[in-house]
């Protein structure tokens, strides 16, 4: 069969990128281990009472180590800690260089959150637990938004993580 070639070349070339393209998707899920951020986990929104999920709140694992449980609903966040600043939103307090893992669901509809300053940004659905660690190196206060449009009150779905030295912390 008679292919010109420049036809050739080209034909070749392309199956080249794509090999390489496929062997690079390969290796990033395999040997890098690379996954989709979010979704690492399902649970049944209608049961959440017999999760985790039961009681919200930030779990010091020790060693500088949190696990942190919280949700979204119509229009705020849950997160337990039981300390709330001037406009009546919640507080999260860790000392810094903490590792905090987010696990993160919702009670109803699609809702996000990302962590302003923070290379933090997740969907939260209904039966799906967005999970994320992060490390806070920093001390200051992180404004944290719900970035999914989610209703009326969407503006306002919003909180703060304030992260102190460990002897304010302590206090
Ligand atoms: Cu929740 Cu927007």
């Amino acid at each position: 069969m008679h292919m010109d070639r420049l036809e050739r070349n080209y034909l070749i070339a392309v199956s080249v990128m794509l090999g390489i393209f496929f062997a690079a998707l390969v290796a990033g899920a395999l040997v890098f281990g690379v996954r989709l951020p979010s979704t690492a986990e399902f649970v049944n929104p209608l049961a959440l009472n017999e999760t985790e999920f039961a009681s919200p709140g930030l779990r010091d694992m020790g060693e500088g180590q949190y696990e942190a449980y919280f949700l979204a609903a119509m229009w705020r966040f849950q997160l337990g800690t039981g300390e709330f600043d001037e406009t009546g939103h919640e507080v999260m307090r860790v000392p810094v260089g903490s590792r905090v893992t987010f696990n993160i669901t919702s009670r109803d509809i699609s809702h996000g959150m990302i962590i302003e300053g923070m290379n933090v940004n997740l969907q939260l659905l209904p039966g799906h637990v967005a999970r994320q660690a992060v490390t806070f190196n920093r001390t200051g206060e992180f404004h944290v938004q719900c970035h999914e449009y989610c209703g009326r009150d969407h503006a306002n779905m919003f909180f703060t993580i304030i992260v102190e030295e460990p002897a304010e912390a302590a206090a």
